[in-house]
């Protein structure tokens, strides 16, 4: 059943739910409606929205309505930038009149295109702005608002500890920090350790991100960071299951083994070829449900690669996922897999 995003957050909060979450980041063309209710089938009870652009969310551009899309679960948080507090707040509550049920503010996206509007990790160098988008928002709705940022700007400039303060200062209700700066974009090591000084600042949750792939990062990096929770981005590429087995993993005994969870079709039994094969196409059947078929032709091919490429011997057919123009070619590639490894 799915859990209501404003009751398990609550719930977080007050340290009433007795398992750290595991959550999936929010990725720009990556964490679309089809990803989540992938990731959401196996288990999992938080996943984020692709950021949304707060003007674009005002203009009610048609593209934005798409990346919010909840899918009547209520356990989507939809993750706002920008950098104007006026406009963050009434777009945070003209998204919860959606019925979100959970905000999340981006102050960490490196992407040059947004730093240069003053957005994203940007912020962090401002934090008088950081403060008042911060208040802003939280005034402007009623149900939990997060933030997401990294370290800092640069080594020099590593303020995510003095951020925290504000946020939970300001009624934040949780804090994700990916452990690198914004100069460092995604090079090097995430510095989890750097992450607990955070967590020793504040008494809201703080969830640690960044290099989390598996159940051994997972331990490593709660126990160098200390955090409440795990959010992962890249691992879940083409393996969308890896949320719930580390979930599992990290909250033995007391989690409920994700194999009594519901999972609406897709049987978890382990990362086996057929299971990939078998996840891969039921993500690219919700491509097709979401969006127009040109789109969804172009995305599959995209997504149904981070499938294969976890399997021996693929290169051939990772060429030819590149030339498949329609629904039945991907399904036929997927099924011509299948029947290799006898599975009809
Ligand atoms: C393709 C891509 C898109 C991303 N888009 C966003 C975004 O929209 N908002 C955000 O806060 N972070 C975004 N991130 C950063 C991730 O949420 C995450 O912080 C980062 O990838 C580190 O975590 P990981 O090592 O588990 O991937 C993006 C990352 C990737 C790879």
């Amino acid at each position: 059943m799915a859990v209501d995003q404003f009751d398990l957050f609550c719930a977080v909060r007050e340290r009433e739910w007795p398992y750290k979450p595991v959550i999936l980041a929010p990725m720009a063309g990556v964490t679309d409606l089809p990803f989540r209710r992938v990731v959401r089938h196996f288990g999992t009870h938080m996943v984020f929205s692709e950021m949304v652009a707060s003007q674009a969310v005002i203009r009610t551009v048609k593209r934005t309505g798409q990346m919010m899309e909840m899918n009547n679960d209520q356990c989507t948080a939809v993750q706002l930038v920008g950098a104007d507090p006026k406009i963050m707040a009434y777009a945070a509550a003209l998204v919860c009149n959606m019925g979100v049920r959970h905000i999340n503010i981006n102050f960490g996206c490196p992407v040059r295109k947004v730093v240069n509007t003053d957005a994203g990790s940007a912020i962090m160098k401002d934090e008088r702005r950081a403060a008042s988008i911060m208040e802003a928002v939280v005034r402007a709705v009623n149900v939990p608002v997060s933030v997401k940022m990294r370290l800092g700007w640069d080594d020099a400039h590593m303020n995510a500890k003095a951020i925290a303060k504000i946020a939970e200062g300001s009624g934040i209700a949780m804090i994700t920090v990916h452990g690198r700066t914004r100069q460092q974009m995604f090079a090097g090591k995430a510095n989890w350790a750097a992450i607990a000084e955070i967590k020793g600042a504040v008494s809201i949750p703080v969830v640690v991100n960044g290099d989390i792939t598996d159940v051994t990062t997972a331990r490593t990096a709660l126990v160098e960071s200390g955090a409440d929770g795990i959010m992962i981005g890249r691992g879940a590429l083409g393996s969308p299951w890896i949320l719930s087995e580390i979930q599992d993993a990290i909250n033995q005994p007391n989690m409920p083994n994700a194999q009594t969870t519901p999972h609406q079709g897709i049987t978890l039994c382990s990362t086996t070829a057929t299971m990939r094969i078998q996840t891969a196409k039921t993500h690219a059947d919700y491509m097709f449900e979401f969006y127009e078929p040109r789109t969804a032709i172009h995305i599959s091919r995209r997504v149904v690669g981070y499938y294969l490429k976890w399997l021996p011997n693929i290169a051939h057919c990772r060429r030819m996922l590149s030339s498949l123009n329609s629904r039945d070619q991907i399904n036929e590639l997927l099924d011509t897999l299948l029947a290799r490894i006898g599975v009809q």
